[in-house]
């Protein structure tokens, strides 16, 4: 084995071509630069791909043992995809050097190529769980004439969002917790969550703990975690509180950040918690970008042939996708004032199984 032979370098240190480069085209120094970047981007989207792909495959599985090295792997290899993400806003800083003028000078020979149709990074969003329907300028997506995509991405990117995505199997996953099972509660049979004794005791400290202009916030809780939606709600104000993850979901992952110190929840509240970095970085990115896009061509259309940096900025506030994960903070308590757990369910959540 060879360094060399063994990495394929003969192919990705000869895979740069600029085209400013080409015969009677004025070469474009930073061109080199832009095109690197880009290729370095697309390697660290392979990556996690590569991880998103093992990570969706555990949450696939019918059960995950608990006692199985399964959640661990999750939890550490979307740490390591949060590790590349937090590279991946780092880089933009180097393009950054680039001048404005510097991009001019190659820039009409992009167009219509656009990092709009970098497959990978649709495949990415689409596996974390944005859905078509959700995006920002919908349209722009279904494109296969000039901007969009080649009819062989479109097709990948279209039968990837066929799948279940991975807020869909985390979903799932959150569902089949048993926390509140009657085994736990001493036979506690209840015809509907909102009667469980666990809930009921928990939103009546958490009312107690709001302020008074917060007060609406306990009608806000039953519509979230109990699709309780009160009378006088106008459709905006349902849509607006009803939550990708459903209400079971939203449950189990309330009770795993608030019961988060045991140690048999560790796990499941980082990978909870990763959801929402990832989110967070993606988000970071999405900024970046925008600020760099801003500064490169103002107030251009993208090669792309998308508004440019208008696009960009409805993408940024609306392409979330573990908002509600984030959102459960709105109704935390005081750890102190944590309800006390059956002994029984106590027993279950401990590692004397
Ligand atoms: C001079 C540097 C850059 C400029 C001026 C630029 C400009 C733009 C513009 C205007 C768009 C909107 C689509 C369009 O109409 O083209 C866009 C989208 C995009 N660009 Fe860039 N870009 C630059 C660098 C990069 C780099 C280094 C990457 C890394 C992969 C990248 C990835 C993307 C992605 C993924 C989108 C789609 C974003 C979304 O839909 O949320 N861009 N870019």
């Amino acid at each position: 084995m060879y360094y060399g032979t063994y990495l394929h370098l003969d192919k990705i240190i000869e895979s740069q071509y600029p085209v400013s480069f080409e015969k009677d085209n004025e070469p474009a120094h930073d061109e080199m630069l832009f095109i690197i970047i880009h290729q370095a981007y697309e390697l660290w989207f392979k990556q996690i791909l590569f991880e998103l792909d093992y990570c969706m495959g555990i949450f696939q599985k019918e059960k995950i043992n608990d006692n199985s090295e399964d959640l661990n792997l999750v939890r550490h290899r979307f740490k390591r995809i949060i590790k590349i993400l937090e590279l991946l806003n780092q880089q933009v800083n180097i393009l950054d050097t680039m001048t404005p003028m510097d991009f001019l000078a190659f820039r009409n020979l992009l167009t219509p190529s656009s990092g709009f149709q970098s497959k990978q990074f649709r495949l990415i969003e689409a596996k974390l769980g944005l859905e078509i329907d959700k995006r920002h300028q919908k349209d722009y997506y279904k494109r296969t004439n000039e901007g969009g995509f080649t009819q062989p991405d479109y097709q990948h990117i279209n039968q990837t969002e066929e799948n279940k995505h991975l807020l869909q199997l985390v979903n799932d996953w959150l569902e089949r917790m048993p926390f509140f099972d009657a085994t736990y509660w001493e036979g506690v049979e209840v015809d509907n969550a909102i009667n469980h004794p666990f809930w009921k005791q928990y939103k009546s400290i958490y009312g107690d703990g709001l302020s008074e202009r917060e007060q609406s916030k306990q009608i806000d809780f039953d519509a979230v975690f109990f699709e309780q939606f009160a009378a006088e709600m106008t459709p905006e104000q349902k849509q607006t509180l009803t939550c990708s993850f459903s209400p079971a979901a939203m449950r189990a992952a309330l009770f795993i950040m608030l019961y988060r110190d045991f140690p048999v929840f560790q796990t499941s509240y980082q990978i909870l918690d990763s959801l929402i970095e990832i989110d967070h970085l993606m988000s970071n990115w999405r900024h970046k970008h925008l600020i760099m896009v801003r500064r490169m061509i103002g107030m251009r259309v993208g090669t792309g042939n998308t508004s440019g940096a208008g696009y960009l900025e409805g993408a940024l506030n609306k392409h979330y996708v573990y908002r509600d994960l984030s959102g459960l903070s709105t109704y935390l308590i005081q750890r102190s004032k944590l309800p006390k757990l059956p002994d029984s369910l106590i027993r279950f959540l401990g590692f004397n199984l």
